[in-house]
């Protein structure tokens, strides 16, 4: 079988990396891929959000399965497109992804439905915005209605700041089109969950629970960044909050998207905070994660492809889903300056003894020389008998992965681990 991936990061070097398990495959091709994948993918030079070029491609090259990974592809119906030509795809169509490229659209599917999620009101008119932040509860959340490269999200600790958020996306358009409209909503607090779901629109089979660190910085300060590491499973979701959270959350999503003729079939990424009232959803998104990818695959027992036609052909039901119950973690090494201003270039070298356990995000290649290419540039991904272990065992693989100006957060885990000891 040919397969085609479309996007370039580190989430496709994970799928990528289980898909090349499975004997059909015959070859896999990236779009448009990065150099750190190479050797495990043939790279094309397709950006992931040129639809025609991607169907064109999968059409010449006779491709028998499509995964798309990232959010833009999917909420401009890359999925769609490919279905019309006849190739089969792991991922939802377009009238399903706007669960994650409209938050309007998904705060009022939340409401509808009675799904838990934070309290919120959308604008679309300005001086309504800011009459409401005069006398709304502070903190507050000020969202960009559309995708916004994860950074359409602004926490705002004082009035000033929300009338600031709400002035940069309406006003001066930081966002462009995504930040016309905008979500303002209630400031809710307690730990976070990233729950990863396989879903035909008939079945929900959710898969290890992980942990993000968003946060640039050591014990979570600094800015916020596209993931600086992971673990899985997350320690704060217990068996117990799982089955609230599929009773509550994950059935009813499917049923409402069914209900509203936006059947959902992919991954579905459940954003949860696990709040005094109960898990709450904080997001969806349309897509894997990135990087709760790269730990919650590499414990994924069961054939990916597999899985992911049955999704296709919904027949989810029949089909096993099985995770290892050990523990994994994933360090991002990113350039120095990250997530704002770095210099791209540096030489890069991964043993080849540990090339298995990393999954690159940014980088090119020059001749033979890998180069860094990008903010995050890999992420290196162990799997232990515990989540002590796993940490310690990624932490030693970056130690072994060299070039200059490297960045990465020294506690990922340790919030994690410290929940283990409560
Ligand atoms: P998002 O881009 O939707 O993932 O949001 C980015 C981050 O903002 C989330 O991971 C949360 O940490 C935080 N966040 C979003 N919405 C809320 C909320 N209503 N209350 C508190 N934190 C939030
Ligand atoms: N790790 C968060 C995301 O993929 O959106």
């Amino acid at each position: 079988m040919k397969i085609m991936v479309v996007g370039g990061g580190g989430r496709e070097h994970a799928i990528i990396k289980k898909i090349k398990l499975n004997k059909n495959v015959s070859e896999i091709f990236a779009l448009p891929g990065n150099g750190g994948m190479a050797k495990d993918a043939t790279c094309v030079d397709i950006g992931a959000k040129d639809i025609p070029a991607i169907v064109e491609f999968a059409l010449s090259n006779k491709i028998d399965y499509a995964i798309v990974a990232p959010d833009d592809p999917l909420v401009l119906g890359a999925v769609d497109a490919l279905e019309e030509k006849g190739i089969p795809c792991f991922g939802p169509r377009a009238c399903a992804a706007i669960i994650e490229g409209s938050k309007v659209f998904s705060k009022n599917l939340m409401k509808k439905y009675n799904i838990p999620t934070a309290q919120y009101e959308v604008f679309d008119d300005m001086e309504k915005a800011i009459k409401y932040l005069e006398t709304a509860p502070i903190p507050t959340v000020v969202k960009a209605d559309g995708l916004a490269l994860g950074k359409g999200v602004i926490i705002a600790e004082t009035r000033k700041e929300a009338i600031d958020a709400v002035k940069s996306m309406m006003q001066d358009k930081a966002f462009g089109k995504s930040g016309e409209t905008i979500v303002i909503e209630e400031f809710l607090t307690g730990p976070e969950v990233s729950v990863l779901a396989f879903t035909d629109g008939k079945t929900v089979v959710p898969m290890v629970s992980s942990m993000d660190h968003k946060r640039i910085g050591d014990n979570d300060a600094g800015l916020n960044t596209g993931g600086m590491g992971t673990v899985a499973p997350n320690p704060y979701y217990t068996a117990e909050i799982a089955d609230v959270c599929m009773k509550t959350i994950f059935v009813p999503t499917i049923e409402a998207m069914n209900k509203e003729g936006r059947t959902f079939k992919g991954c579905l990424y459940f954003g949860l905070m696990l709040t005094q009232n109960g898990p709450k959803v904080i997001e969806y998104n349309c897509r894997f994660g990135d990087p709760e990818t790269q730990v919650v695959l590499p414990l994924l027992e069961t054939d990916l492809l597999t899985v992911m036609q049955a999704v296709t052909n919904e027949t989810l039901a029949d089909t096993e889903v099985k995770f290892s119950d050990k523990s994994a973690c994933c360090v991002i090494m990113a350039s120095k300056g990250y997530p704002t201003d770095y210099e791209k270039g540096f030489e890069m070298d991964i043993p080849d003894e540990i090339a298995d356990n990393v999954y690159v995000a940014g980088a090119k290649l020059d001749g033979e020389k890998l180069l860094t290419n990008g903010g995050r540039v890999l992420g290196a991904t162990a799997i232990a008998s515990t989540l002590d272990e796993a940490i310690k065992a990624s932490y030693s693989l970056v130690s072994r992965i060299k070039f200059d100006n490297a960045y990465y957060r020294r506690d990922i885990g340790a919030k994690a681990l410290r929940a283990m000891e409560d």
